[in-house]
This record gives C-alpha cells, sequence and structure tokens, in this order.
C-alpha cells in the first residue's frame, strides 16, 4: 500500500520519535508498506515520521545510485531504533542532499560520511556496523528525521536564507508533488 509522505511544515516531522517495540501491530506490513511508498516516489530513504508515525524506524534501497556509488549496490536496510555515532576520524564531506518532504528542493550539506550503526532488523535482532561514504550520508540524513531535524537544517545559512521562501510556500501547500502527500491547504490571502 503506497502511503502519503507528509511535507514540510508538517508537525510530526518535528517530533522526537519514540522507539519500537515487538509487539507493534503489523509491523512487517508497515515496513513493506514504506519501501513500496519509497520506490513509487524515487526515493533512496524513508523514515517513518515522514509517513506520519511517529517511531524510530528507517527503510534504505540505494542501490539505484549503484553506477556511481558500487558499494550500494543490492543494499537494503531496515532500521529499527538505529542509534548513530558520528565518527570523528570520518572523511567530511559536501554534497548535495533532497528529501521527499521537501519536494523540489536539493542543497549541499556537509557531514562526515563515517557512522556507527547499532540497530534492530525486522526480526528484532541485533546489528553493529561501520559505515562510510554516501550511505554513511544516507543513513544520518534517516536518522536526523527521527529526531526531528530535516537536512534543511543543516544546510549553511546563506543558503537558508536563499530557500526560505521555497520552504514557507510547502508549508502554506503551494507545491507541486507527483507523488501521495499529505500537507495543509493552500491558504487563501
Ligand atoms: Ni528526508
Amino acid at each position: 500500500m503506497i502511503l502519503p509522505i507528509y511535507l514540510y511544515g508538517q508537525p510530526i516531522l518535528r517530533q522526537e520519535a519514540e522507539d519500537v517495540t515487538p509487539d507493534y501491530p503489523e509491523l512487517n506490513k508497515l515496513i513493506d508498506d514504506m519501501f513500496q511508498t519509497m520506490y513509487e516516489s524515487d526515493g533512496i530513504g524513508l523514515a517513518a515520521p515522514q509517513v506520519g508515525l511517529g517511531i524510530r524506524m528507517v527503510v534504505i534501497d540505494a542501490d539505484v545510485l549503484k553506477d556511481t556509488y558500487p558499494e550500494l549496490e543490492g543494499l537494503k536496510l531496515t532500521l529499527i531504533n538505529p542509534e548513530i555515532d558520528v565518527l570523528e576520524d570520518g572523511e567530511k564531506c559536501t554534497r548535495e542532499e533532497g528529501c521527499l518532504s521537501v519536494p523540489g528542493l536539493h542543497e549541499p550539506v556537509t557531514r562526515i560520511e563515517k557512522v556507527r550503526v547499532n540497530w534492530l532488523d525486522k526480526d528484532f535482532k541485533e546489528h553493529e556496523q561501520v559505515f562510510e561514504g554516501f550511505l554513511a550520508r544516507i543513513i544520518q540524513h534517516e536518522c536526523d528525521h527521527l529526531d526531528g531535524i530535516l537536512y534543511v537544517d543543516r544546510v549553511a545559512p546563506i543558503r537558508k536564507q536563499l530557500i526560505r521562501n521555497k520552504l514557507n510556500n510547502i508549508a502554506r501547500g503551494k507545491v507541486y508533488c507527483d507523488y501521495k502527500f499529505k500537507q495543509n491547504k493552500p491558504q487563501k490571502r
């Protein structure tokens, strides 16, 4: 089932999400729905708050980028209750990011591309792994969503000024988006 994606301006995107418990109802179906929703909207990662759910869960499939980043081939991750440590010895890079909750924008963000991640898979089995490169960036972007942070919060102040109107327009419902979404109705002036 394709779920509507909550856009910039929806309060759920600004809330701290809660841990997922093993008795969460129909978790496997939700995971399937999140992957399906992500593929339908050509995304490479999706966090539960983006479909209106305040729980700590992220899905990632960045196989489409395998020509540029061969390490992403066949990679498909479900992260439940992830905890990430950014490792200071990683490489600091600035690259463009986008977000399904912020349609029509791509902005450069500086991050250290090395993280250690602890998470549970869909069977609640524990994992720990160090990720580097673009994948480390995707993981940070998605896990930020669980703390109510959007990548546009992390762009340089000068760029933030430049995109302010666009963000306000999205929040007011003045937005074009070719996938199913949830946003406030356009406001009349
Ligand atoms: Ni995002």
